[in-house]
């Protein structure tokens, strides 16, 4: 016997646990995001895009093509008002061969020494595939301020540095669950389940794969659904990520 409709199952391409943990949070009634099984054993690609929604695409096409149905791989960053966007879509390997969070906020750190301007957001751009097609890319950013020393031992990468004015204290410091109801992250991540999820009145189409039809007026085009801050329904525009 049928026990209700057919979750959204997607797989999540990410080697980066602290992705990985976020976008768990993201999963429940209704939605499974799965690890992408094997990941550790596809060789990577070279993510040489100059701007989040190119290099998430790059991931997804590439990861895509070892997974049936949905796929879905980020590419965010941090982004420094006073160092014109920089690290960008560099965050991860700021600090060169070999970098680790640690060597990367020291960095950071270095370079905003005696700078006023503390003005940063974090950016995400998530791109999904369907069966290795691309189908959508979304994005969402968060702005903060970035301190001179890391508070919080929690979050990752830049998170002891970032402090969230509306929390009162760095994305280091709160729970996963309450960073990912504001982040970058989380925005991208709930604006691409909304262009999924089937619409409560919509009709499942006749394989009974709920949300397929809405998938498939996805496929075909490759928006970039610019998120604000507050979560409104996505407008499709070129990226301004980066
Ligand atoms: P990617 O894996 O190429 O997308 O690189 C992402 C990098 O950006 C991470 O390694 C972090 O350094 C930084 N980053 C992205 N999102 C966050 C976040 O939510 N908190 C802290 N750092 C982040």
């Amino acid at each position: 016997m049928s026990s209700g409709p057919t979750p959204l199952r997607l797989f999540c391409a990410t080697s980066n646990p602290g992705k990985a943990r976020e976008f768990a949070l993201a999963a429940g009634e209704g939605i499974v995001i799965q690890p992408l099984p094997d990941f550790g054993a596809i060789p990577p690609c070279v993510e040489d895009g100059a701007t989040f929604a190119e290099n998430a695409l790059i991931k997804a096409r590439h990861y895509g093509a070892h997974a049936a149905g949905l796929l879905f791989a980020d590419d965010s960053g941090l982004e420094v008002e006073a160092l014109g966007g920089a690290p960008g879509v560099y965050s991860a390997r700021f600090s060169g061969p070999g970098a680790t969070d640690a060597s990367n906020n020291r960095l950071l750190l270095e370079k905003l020494r005696g700078v006023e301007d503390r003005r940063a957001r974090f950016v995400c751009a998530i791109a999904v595939v369907d069966n290795g097609q691309p189908a959508g890319v979304f994005s969402g950013s968060v702005e903060g301020v970035i301190l001179d020393e890391p508070l919080g031992a929690g979050g990752f990468g830049y998170d002891p540095l970032f402090y969230y004015a509306p929390f009162g204290c760095t994305f280091g410091e709160v729970e996963g669950e309450r960073k990912f109801a504001v982040s970058h992250r989380g925005q991208a991540l709930r604006a691409m389940l909304r262009a999924l999820l089937p619409k409560p009145d919509s009709d499942p189409l006749p394989s009974g794969r709920p949300g397929l039809g809405r998938r498939l007026q996805l496929a075909g085009r490759l928006p970039v659904a610019e998120k604000t801050q507050n979560d409104n329904e996505p407008q499709m525009n070129a990226d301004k990520s980066t």
